[in-house]
């Protein structure tokens, strides 16, 4: 018969998101964002995402149904982030999905956030190698993963960060800057004028004695708030756009750095760069260059498909899916700090 068609919900963030999948591949999805309403206070609140998904929860299934020409009745499974995330914005859509499942009589799986964005790219390029290196770069996240099988082996860590998250680095600096919220897109335009080696930015944790697959991005974040502190105390005019570029060229060199190393030391042939600071144009040209130069295949998912979505949940749903995984009962809960 026909393979089954798997709903997936995202809720975790300021992102509410629906996806269709089917047999690894994407039907259709549509995802609401709260993200204007969080800017004038320059990062997320979570009791506004929380009543945003509560919002667009239903209009973002119809809407991924219609693109995907298909009926609530066509589901066959659901699939839900249960973590991690904020609580509330994950409450509401666990609860949805629950309410979908039951009234349709359909299995309902939990998926663990990161696990959907390693999966997005199975969307635009296929089957994941088994091993792959995932280096994962968001603005909760920067994390370098060992995937084997993504529905039956666990995902092994092999490094995060010791404190900011990449993207929250680049949120954090172009509020300094004067850049709008979201940061990441704001700086990745404004270094398009400016010069990578104006400011020499510390690469940190890439010392002799660092671990090689640990991160830390809170001292460059100080380093530029230091650099632009000095030219308003002298009374100059801040080079912005040279400060955002090399800040740009330091957090591209370090992830791109450790996730070739963390390929070389394992072994493993591919590299993926999932989550939000995967669009950054620096990011993707030296992850390009350095995996050419080291014989390892590179795999970026398309900008839709990086940032927070539905069709990535589905995705994970329909592996699980398809390797008989066990259903979530209908009364689980959601584990806001959800180790992996
Ligand atoms: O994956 P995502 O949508 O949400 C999670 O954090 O889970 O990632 C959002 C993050 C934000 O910090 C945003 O500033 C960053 O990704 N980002 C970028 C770019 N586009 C989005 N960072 C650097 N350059 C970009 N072009
Ligand atoms: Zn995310």
């Amino acid at each position: 018969g026909r393979s089954p068609v798997v709903l997936g919900i995202e809720s975790s963030c300021d992102e509410t998101g629906a996806g269709l999948v089917r047999d690894g591949r994407l039907l259709g999805h549509a995802v609401a964002s709260s993200m204007d309403e969080h800017a004038r206070f320059g990062g997320v609140v979570p009791e506004i995402a929380a009543r945003a998904h509560v919002h667009a929860a239903t209009p973002v299934v119809r809407q991924a149904l219609a693109e995907a020409g298909l009926s609530l009745g066509d589901i066959d499974a659901v699939a839900v982030t249960t973590g991690p995330g904020l609580s509330g914005a994950l409450q509401v859509g666990v609860a949805a999905a629950k309410g979908i499942a039951y009234s349709l009589g359909v299995p309902l799986y939990g998926v663990h956030h990161l696990a959907g964005h390693v999966a997005a790219d199975t969307l635009e390029h296929g089957p994941l190698p088994d091993p792959c290196v995932v280096l994962i770069v968001s603005g909760g996240h920067t994390s370098l993963l060992l995937v084997r099988d993504l529905a039956r082996d666990p995902i092994v860590h092999l490094g995060d960060t010791l404190d900011d998250a990449a993207g929250e680095c680049f949120d954090k600096v172009a509020r300094v800057f004067g850049l709008p919220y979201p940061g990441g897109p704001a700086v990745d335009r404004a270094a398009r004028d400016g010069d990578p080696r104006a400011v020499a930015f510390p690469r940190p944790m890439t010392g002799p004695r660092d671990d090689p697959y640990t991160f830390s991005f809170s001292g460059l974040k100080t380093a530029a708030a230091r650099w632009a502190e000095g030219h308003r105390a002298a009374g100059r005019p801040l080079p912005v756009a040279d400060g955002a570029a090399s800040l740009q060229e330091a957090v591209a060199d370090v992830l791109t750095r450790k996730a070739v190393a963390a390929c070389v030391e394992h072994g493993v042939g591919t590299l993926v760069v999932v989550g939000g600071v995967a669009a950054n144009s620096r990011v993707r040209a030296l992850a390009e260059e350095r995996c050419a130069a080291a014989g390892i295949a590179l795999r970026v998912p398309p900008l839709r498909l990086c940032t927070d979505n539905g069709a990535m949940i589905a995705a994970v749903g329909d592996l699980l899916v398809r390797a008989g995984a066990r259903p979530a009962p209908l009364d689980v809960s959601i584990d806001p700090s959800a180790p992996l």
